[in-house]
């Protein structure tokens, strides 16, 4: 984190939070991925109110956010403690993933513990857990002393929050909301979803800015793709085992406006191929790329928006981008698809699932 750049927000202010989670109240804060909307894990009519607050259905689990003790030496951390009360079987895999990348952008899911509520989990006998980097989330659940259950701070289906103001606009009107401000989220998607929970093979549920080459390089253990696994047990007919991800939704993180990807080079082709909508796009652009010459086409009123080629910079501004684009009242925003690779896996995936959700019938606050 660069704690430079974070906004501090006063330990009166954080206090205050403390208070209103213990009180049953949600609190939205910052993440390094994106906002969470924050309430009490043991709570199950706090909970409910992040159900009713997003309109998501109660059978997606949200994930437990636990503090990170401050330690000088984070290798002296006792996670087994920390997580006895949460999770049970933890492998030796799981400890040495923990070691690795917690605090930080990766959320694990285990065998839950008897006492993790039904309405967190779904109804699963699995819990996921994470322990988040963002200096002001750990403040925040160090002097809560428990743990966090936070979806990201969106309406269900919406682009996720990577500012306090995004998260305010979600929830205009929604008075009583209490909304940290950490600044702008560095990593700006959601967290890297790994399942332990099957004992023998870690499973990706979600990619994300952790990657399973970065898992294998820095703690030998072998990530599978679902699909992998899936060809694996059709012979055994344990299937239906899998657990269930609201992120694997075939539409979500997305917009309002009418949402596009196009192959490398045919801006073109994807322009043509939505006559109806050519009054007024958006073209988002490599900056590896030299101009688009959007002028041949005649009948198209076009902007470039230039975006990174590279993928963490351009996952850190992928919602921003998507949100101001919906912002700015375009007929058709078009993206360029991400090159093949693991890197771009995370970004991918949530461009491809905007797409899919995208357009005005997708919202339920038109007016926003
Ligand atoms: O980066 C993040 O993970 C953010 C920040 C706020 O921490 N949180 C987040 O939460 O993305 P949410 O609720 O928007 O997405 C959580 C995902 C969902 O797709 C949910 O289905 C999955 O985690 N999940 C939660 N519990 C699970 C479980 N027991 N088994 C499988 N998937 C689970
Ligand atoms: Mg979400």
């Amino acid at each position: 984190m660069s704690a430079d750049s974070t906004p501090l927000q006063s330990s009166a202010v954080i206090n205050e939070a403390v208070q209103t989670l213990r009180d049953g109240g949600l609190v939205a804060f910052p993440t390094e991925t994106v906002y969470g909307l924050g309430a009490d894990a043991k709570n199950p009519e706090a909970i409910k109110k992040i159900f009713t607050t997003k309109g998501r259905p109660s059978n997606h689990p949200l994930i437990v956010h636990l503090a990170a003790p401050d330690k000088f030496d984070q290798a002296q951390i006792d996670w087994v403690a920390l997580l006895a009360p949460w999770a049970r079987d933890l492998s030796e895999e799981a400890l040495r993933l923990i070691n690795a990348f917690w605090p930080g952008p990766l959320t694990l899911v285990f065998k839950k513990d008897k006492n993790v509520l039904n309405e967190l989990t779904g109804g699963q006998d699995t819990v996921a857990i994470r322990a988040p980097a963002h200096p002001i989330a750990q403040e925040l659940l160090r002097k809560f002393k428990g743990g966090v259950v936070a979806p990201s701070a969106n309406r269900f289906g919406k682009v996720s929050p990577t500012s306090a103001a995004d998260v305010r606009s979600e929830f205009e009107g929604m008075l009583d909301l209490m909304v940290l401000d950490g600044g702008d989220c560095e990593v700006g998607i959601e967290s890297t979803i790994i399942d332990l929970s099957s004992g023998d093979k870690a499973v990706l549920l979600r990619p994300g800015a952790i990657t399973p080459s970065e898992i294998f390089a820095r703690t030998g253990v072998k990530v599978y793709q679902v699909g992998e696994l899936q060809d694996n047990l059709e012979g055994h007919g344990a299937k239906e085992d899998l657990p269930r991800v609201s992120g694997s939704l075939k539409a979500h993180y997305a917009p309002t406006t009418p949402l596009r990807l196009y192959a490398s080079g045919r801006v073109l082709d994807a322009l043509s191929e939505y006559p109806d909508t050519k009054s007024q796009v958006a073209v988002v652009v490599w900056d590896s790329e030299s101009s688009l010459v959007l002028e041949d086409h005649p009948s198209i009123d076009a902007e470039e928006i230039i975006v990174s080629s590279d993928p963490n910079t351009f996952a850190s501004r992928l919602y921003r981008t998507l949100r101001d684009l919906d912002q700015q009242g375009w007929d058709l925003i078009l993206f360029p698809e991400p090159p093949a690779g693991e890197n771009w896996d995370g970004v991918r995936d949530r461009l491809q699932r905007a797409c899919f959700g995208s357009g005005p019938s997708s919202s339920s606050h038109a007016s926003n």
